[in-house]
């Protein structure tokens, strides 16, 4: 009865697709705002540390147990252990996704909105004296509605085209032109009078920074940075060829997702430091700030058009992937066809990202914008992290991880050892800190 599951034409287009889900909103927006407030390279360095101790282990579980199973959640869990005791984490997982879907896409829309403004500005002169005033009466109006409906709607006919001919192909297209555009903004950033000023924050530790809050929001961000702890990569790696290697894709992917984070920091904070701002803005930093920055530059429209293109783009490849978490359960556990499957997500998301966006306006008082990123990011995330490192770690058969690892490709000893003891000791100590004082 079941057709050929589909899967990933090449390897350059898993590493589109999986570094594609990585790279968005939690690299330009939300990494400067937190490196900003958390004291710059202190909390870089601690967040670099995070990445590869926690977070390669734990693609490196979501890998194996995706491609094992050839199922999404929670599918991969009953499959693999052979019971349905683990399945909760699968829905827990599908929760997440859900509320993810729907803030994400609200800033996700925020970013047309500035496309469009920026292509205004190139032609009249886009009034900043109350830019605070302005984003916050957009944020609450139903333009911002409209804007986060157009983005759920593009990302609806993406994942219409299924994962080959749909998020590879798009993915394959976008991935590039990001990096060629990161790459303008640090050239034009590393050239700002501000450079130097800028550079040291981001690059030489001042440790006085570091405290608790910071660490834990350090381990956090590296969670959401790389899309781990709610399925994702188990959906993508149930997608993957025999042949594709996990161990070397993991350490690519937090590698390159790493390096767009510091490009972030190398293009915001030389231009924070230019104009005389504070990187400590918050997460109103890439909305507020950079606008009236820009506004000061040469050539000022072009680069915001630029840059908000770029957000744009990093947020689309990253929603196709959370979307995926939900199609392929509807496919898989529900036995859905892709379309019914996408267009019933689509509505169900236009209408929770339409209640999310109205937080900011005449829903204030239930604000859901900022209920769903608390609960998906500081509870499920952790809990599901958590729970493949436990699961793949101790409960899922030796050989069968270890086949998966391995592969085909030659994996060091020394280096698969060391990811297998992070995966079973350090990773579920240090998630489960994280999540006890996320809490607190
Ligand atoms: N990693 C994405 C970002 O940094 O913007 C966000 C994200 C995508 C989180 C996919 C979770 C996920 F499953």
């Amino acid at each position: 009865m079941s057709s050929k599951r589909a899967e990933f034409g090449s390897r350059l287009g898993v590493i589109a697709a999986t570094v594609g889900s990585a790279v968005g909103l939690g690299n330009i927006w939300r990494f400067p705002y937190e490196a900003g407030t958390g004291g710059g390279a202190a909390f870089l360095l601690i967040y670099i540390v995070f990445v590869f101790v926690l977070g390669v282990p734990t693609i490196c579980a979501e890998f194996s147990l995706g491609r094992f199973s050839r199922q999404g959640m929670p599918g991969a869990y009953s499959k693999t252990s052979g019971s349905r005791r683990w399945d909760f984490l699968g829905y827990a997982s599908i929760l997440a996704a859900l509320m993810i879907l729907a803030f994400y896409s609200v800033v996700a829309g925020w970013t047309l909105e500035y496309i469009i403004e920026s292509v205004k500005s190139m032609f009249g002169d886009v009034d900043i004296a109350d830019r605070h005033g302005a984003f916050t009466a957009f944020t609450g109006s139903w333009t911002a509605v409209v804007w986060t409906i157009v983005f759920l709607i593009i990302n609806g006919l993406v994942m219409l085209g299924g994962v080959q001919k749909g998020i590879e192909r798009v993915c394959n297209v976008l991935m590039p032109i990001l990096f060629l555009i990161l790459l303008a903004f640090s050239v034009n950033s590393l050239l700002m009078p501000g450079a130097r000023q800028g550079l040291e924050f981001l690059f030489k530790p001042d440790f006085s920074a570091l405290n608790a809050g910071v660490i834990l929001s350090a381990m956090g961000q590296a969670f959401f940075s790389l899309s781990i702890g709610m399925g994702c990569m188990v959906t993508y790696a149930s997608y993957f060829k025999d042949d594709t290697p996990l161990v070397r894709t993991s350490i690519e992917i937090a590698a390159l997702d790493t390096l767009v984070a510091v490009m972030a920091g190398v293009i915001i904070f030389p231009a924070v430091f230019s104009f005389g701002m504070s990187p400590a803005e918050g997460p109103t930093l890439v909305f507020e700030v950079l606008p009236a920055i820009f506004h000061q530059m040469t050539g000022g429209p072009f680069w915001s058009l630029l840059f908000f293109v770029l957000l744009a783009l990093a947020s689309l490849t990253s929603i196709i992937s959370v979307s995926e978490i939900v199609v392929t359960f509807l496919c898989d556990t529900l036995g859905w066809r892709r379309v019914k499957a996408t267009v019933v997500l689509t509505l169900f998301t236009l209408v929770a990202a339409t209640l999310c966006s109205l937080s900011f306006g005449p829903l204030r008082d239930l604000d859901l914008f900022n209920a769903f990123d608390f609960i998906s990011s500081n509870i499920l995330m952790p809990l599901c992290g958590l729970g493949v490192c436990v699961f793949v770690g101790w409960r899922m058969k030796r050989p069968e991880y270890e086949a998966q690892m391995r592969g085909r490709s030659r994996v060091p000893a020394w280096l698969f050892d060391t990811i297998t003891f992070c995966l079973r000791y350090i990773a579920p100590v240090g998630i489960l800190s994280v999540f006890i004082a996320g809490l607190m």
